[in-house]
């Protein structure tokens, strides 16, 4: 089995969805269920048995090495995190104990384990940990993009603790041979995005005849991939990725936040036109910029497409298309995420399971 941490958040659920679609081996998540793990998300897997979910923390080593142990792990991806930048602002604390010190505890509880392995189990053992490109810092509008050699340069409490955690397990391989992999992705959309963040933000505050907050000027630039295409990349990389490298991960799609806006903006108003005849982008209202605003991301994948083959199956264009139109087909996980009604479904649904 492999033992997927923070899997009912948005990129660990999506990944452990697409893998147990097309794979048999089963998944050991082990989650927190901070305010960003939603177990409705995997409400499809809920009598499958191929699918182990476990509420806990990547800092608990006993659980960590307990459930190592129990389903004789063959790789760890390790997603669990802190995740938000503006919440990285306002209370660093939990971000610093999760994605430092939890990746810390997380990595002694996994080299021990993988130093009582043997043989073939040994060497075919992996630790994968995903990351990001904010480790990079910011660019200008000139500078290529990141490279896997480009200087660590993190701006936020946010940044600066995934950097942390990305030299620890870099550290982990160089001193004690643990076998990892790290991929360093671009932002993420798609299907059961956390409505913090800017693209579901604004779909459901669009159909909801609110506002849609645009930081500063709105010309700050992502690189934007679809998070489907980032979960091929992780596969890739654990079945094909050399030990010890940094990966890359990104769609090739640097956008500007307020054409991002707009662009979601014409989509509703296309698949689902205002009663009264104006258009989304009325909503959009300027508010205060974030504090150490990064200007511009750019991703340059292609260690990744050169050595492991891998590349983005979608564009933009067609992602935040299938993204739009994903939130208003499902009403239901919409609802239940913006009324916090999830965190009693866990409850309701799960009781003892969860
Ligand atoms: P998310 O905030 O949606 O999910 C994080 C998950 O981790 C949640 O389910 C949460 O309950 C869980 N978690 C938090 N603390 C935990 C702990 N101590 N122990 C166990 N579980 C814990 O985040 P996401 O957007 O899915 O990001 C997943 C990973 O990918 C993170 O490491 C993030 O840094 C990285 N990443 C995200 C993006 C992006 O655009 N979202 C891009 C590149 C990299
Ligand atoms: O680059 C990868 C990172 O992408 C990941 O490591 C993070 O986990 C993920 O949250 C994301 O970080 P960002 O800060 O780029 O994502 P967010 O959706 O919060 O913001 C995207 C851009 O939109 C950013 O420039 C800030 C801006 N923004 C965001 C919000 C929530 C706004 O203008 N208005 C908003 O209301």
């Amino acid at each position: 089995m492999i033992l997927v941490t923070g899997g009912a958040g948005f990129i660990g659920a999506n990944f452990v969805l697409d893998w147990l679609n097309g794979n048999g081996e089963g998944v050991i998540n082990l989650d927190k269920l901070t305010y960003a793990g939603n177990l409705q998300t995997l409400a499809s897997l809920e009598s499958d048995p191929r699918h182990v979910f476990v509420q806990g923390d990547i800092g608990d080593r006993e659980l960590v090495s307990r459930l190592l142990q129990e389903y004789q792990v063959r790789a760890v991806i390790n997603f669990a995190a802190e995740s938000h930048v503006d919440r990285s602002i306002h209370g660093p604390g939990e971000f610093i104990q999760t994605n430092v010190v939890g990746t810390f505890n997380l990595l002694e509880a996994v080299r021990a384990y993988w130093n009582a392995l043997e043989g073939e189990a040994k060497a075919a053992f992996r630790f994968l940990h995903v990351s990001t490109d904010e480790v990079y810092g910011t660019l200008s509008a000139t500078d290529a993009p990141f490279s896997e050699s480009n200087r660590y340069e993190p701006n936020s409490p946010y940044s600066a603790s995934k950097a942390a955690s990305d030299h620890l397990v870099r550290a982990w391989h160089h001193t004690y041979g643990l076998p990892v992999l790290t991929t360093n992705c671009s932002n993420n959309y798609g299907p059961y995005h956390f409505p913090e963040k800017l693209i579901p933000l604004v779909i459901l505050n669009a159909l909801a005849g609110k506002p849609l907050p645009i930081y500063g000027d709105g010309q700050q630039i992502r690189d934007w991939l679809y998070v489907k295409d980032h979960c091929s990349a992780i596969r890739t990389v654990l079945a094909q990725g050399r030990l010890g490298e940094t990966y890359n991960v990104g769609g090739w799609n640097e956008k500007a936040n307020l054409d991002v806006v707009h662009t979601i903006c014409s989509i509703l108003d296309t698949l689902r036109p205002k009663a009264d005849g104006t258009g989304y982008a009325e909503q959009i209202t300027y508010v205060q910029d974030r504090p150490g605003h990064d200007r511009r991301y750019a991703i340059d994948a292609r260690k990744l497409e050169r050595e492991l083959g891998w590349k983005p199956a979608e564009t933009f264009e067609s992602g935040i298309r299938k993204t739009v139109q994903w939130y208003l087909d499902n009403q239901d996980w919409v609802s239940n995420v913006t009324s916090g009604n999830y965190r009693q479904w866990l409850e309701q649904h799960y009781g003892n399971k969860a």
